[in-house]
Formats: structure tokens, sequence, C-alpha cells
């Protein structure tokens, strides 16, 4: 479906997600105080989200995005998002184990935020990587209305626009004009949440209301479904698991960087560039890197791996990911266990999973059976 985008609209969409709008309870899910607290630990003084640029320059926003992310990655996040969707999005959702989005995605928009250089403009879930087997909620921080507010278009409308799209090959601007004719702003109160489908074509315009929006969406994904580049235990999570990595449970010692070029994960992208993302990883993590090393190419048996998996030596193998490996998934596993009976620890780095004894191994069991 990634390689046609057009063929997503062979699809009726699911009315509970078509442009609707979720009430829950704000005093229980209190998330635009808390977020406020977090932009806090970085401009103690600010009183109000709606403010957010009179505190941050526009190069400094980059900055505060990351920060909240760490915040939305969080155990403690983790786990209020789990409740949230347990109380209301189940009820929407076709089955009860859904996955849920690893990290929310944080939005800041700014006033005028277009002569920054910072407008996000129209485009659908399609063109960022998602299926219709996802669905977004989207959840404002701060008062979300006119020019400031995400901006929607209605499934029809977004189906023949974007079949016009590809069809004549339209430049953005051209896109940001027709979805102006017939766009929606979403104005709804913090305390409220907009449910929608990969395929509405959604964006912004010039923010012109003279105060900052701070929004987050997070996605539920079906298991089975298609994930593209949206993978199970990268993209997302299994309910009630968290990505915050425990790092007082990383081992000291020797450690190996270790990346299977054969795999289609890591496909044709220049060696160091995985590396060096692995490098930096290991650099914020602490941990001692004693050599890092590619699988030879062609050889999807994976006998170098293998032969790091047998020593006895090293204290664990940094890998880019679970999927980031040529041979099946049994070849994998067993490896794995070899891995950790010769006492070495795994860190998937895409995931964020620490694995140390062979019974956490159930929870890639677990990933596997799902999807990609
Ligand atoms: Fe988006």
């Amino acid at each position: 479906m990634i390689n046609d985008i057009i063929k997503n609209y062979e699809w009726t969409p699911d009315p509970r997600w078509d442009n609707q709008i979720l009430t829950y309870d704000r005093k229980k899910f209190n998330w635009a105080e808390q977020v406020l607290e977090v932009v806090r630990e970085l401009r103690p003084r600010l009183d109000s989200l709606e403010n957010t640029h009179l505190y941050f320059t526009s190069s400094e926003l980059v900055t505060l995005r990351q920060h909240l992310e760490k915040f939305t990655n969080s155990r403690h996040f983790s786990v209020q998002i789990d409740e949230f969707f347990y109380e209301y999005v189940k009820p929407l959702v076709k089955c009860d184990d859904y996955l849920v989005q690893k990290t929310s995605g944080i939005r800041l928009v700014v006033p005028e935020q277009e002569k920054l250089g910072r407008l996000l403009s129209f485009h659908t879930g399609y063109w960022t990587g998602y299926s219709n087997d996802m669905g977004t909620v989207w959840t404002p921080l701060s008062r979300a209305f006119d020019s400031n507010t995400m901006q929607v278009v209605s499934w029809e409308d977004s189906k023949k626009i974007m079949k016009r799209i590809h069809l004549e090959k339209l430049s953005i601007d051209m896109i940001q004009q027709l979805c102006a004719e017939c766009m929606q702003p979403v104005e709804i109160e913090v305390g409220q949440s907009w449910l929608f489908n990969q395929g509405h074509l959604y964006g912004n315009i010039n923010n012109t209301t003279g105060i900052s929006r701070v929004s987050f969406d997070t996605r539920y994904a079906l298991p089975n479904g298609v994930f593209g580049p949206r993978r199970v235990g990268g993209f997302f999570r299994l309910q009630h698991t968290h990505a915050e990595l425990d790092r007082s449970k990383i081992q000291p010692g020797s450690w190996v960087v270790f990346v299977d070029q054969n795999s289609e994960y890591i496909g044709n992208i220049p060696h160091y560039v995985v590396r060096e993302f692995l490098m930096q990883t290991t650099k914020a993590l602490n941990i001692k890197v004693l050599e890092w090393s590619n699988e030879y190419w062609g050889c999807t048996w994976m006998p170098k791996l293998l032969d790091f998996v047998n020593k006895t030596t090293l204290n664990g193998l940094v890998l880019p990911s679970i999927h980031a490996f040529s041979g099946d998934v049994d070849l994998r596993m067993s490896m794995f266990k070899t891995a950790i009976s010769n006492g070495q620890q795994l860190l998937f780095v895409d995931e964020q999973i620490l694995i140390s004894t062979v019974s956490e191994l159930s929870l890639l069991d677990k990933l596997y059976s799902i999807g990609n």
C-alpha cells in the first residue's frame, strides 16, 4: 500500500474515526498541566503553554520538542496513555490487543509560524508511512481554535484531492490551496481529542491568533495489519510496555556494535550511517564498545553473529533493531538464547529493549508474531 497511495482509499473508513470528537476526564488525564510543568523545567517562569513563543526562539523549539518527547516516551506517560486508551479508545477499535504509538508526537504551533518556515503543510498519514490499520488521536493541550489549530478535510474531499494530487503531481502550494477550499478548523477544548484515519488530509495554516498551540498525537495499530516503516516494537509498542530504558540494568564491560547489512531493515544505508547512530547511543548510555562489526554480505545464515554470540568474554551486543536480521525468526531467537546463556545482554536500539534473561526473550517472540 505504501507504493500505491491511492489504492488505500479503496476502503470504507470506520465512522468512529472519521473526524470525530472524544471527550475525556481532564482531571484524571491532566496532561496540559503535566506538560506545562515539563516545559517549566527549561523555562521556570512560563505561566501558560499559550505563551511558549515568548520564552523560546524559533531555533530553540526543536530542543523543546525533544525535551517533551522524552516525557511522552517515559514510563510515567506510557502508563497514562495505556489507561486512557483502555477507557476511551478500546471501545472504538476492532480488537483488544491493539498496539500503541511508543512516543506520542508533540506539536508546537507558534504565531506566524509560516514566516519562520515552520508551517506544517497539508498531508495524509499515508504519506508519512501509516496505513488503514491505524488511527490517530490528536489532543490539544492549550486553546485550539481558528488558525492556530489543526485544519482537516472530510474523507470524501480528501479522497478526491488526493487522487488529483497524484494524477497531476501537484506542488505543495497547490495542495495547500486545494485543501484550504474545503478544510475546517478542529475547534475542541482541552479535555477533548480528535479522531481521524490515515487517509484524511490535515495540516496547518499560518497562525494569526497571537498565541501558541501545543498538542500531541498518539496512534493505535491493529496487530497483523500493514505496518510499513512504522514497525512493531520500534514505532508501536505493546500495551503495558514502555520505551524508557532502565540504564541501571546495563552491565558494564565490553560490548560489540553489530549490524546485519543483509537485512531488509538496513537495506542500502551506508554502513557508517547506521554505525554512527549506534555509537551515539552507546556514548549516551555509557556503554564501552570493544569494536563494531558487520555481517558478511550475502551470508544470511549470519555466521559472524553466531561467532559473537558464542563468545563468553563479551558482555553485550548493541543491535539496530529486532527486525534488523537477515536470518529467520527461529535462527535469530536461537542465537539470542546463545548470547544470553553466555552472559551477554542484547540491546535493540530502535525498540529501546534490553534483554538480559532467556525469559525476557518472550517479549521478542510476541513482537515477531505480530508483524514486521
Ligand atoms: Fe502528520
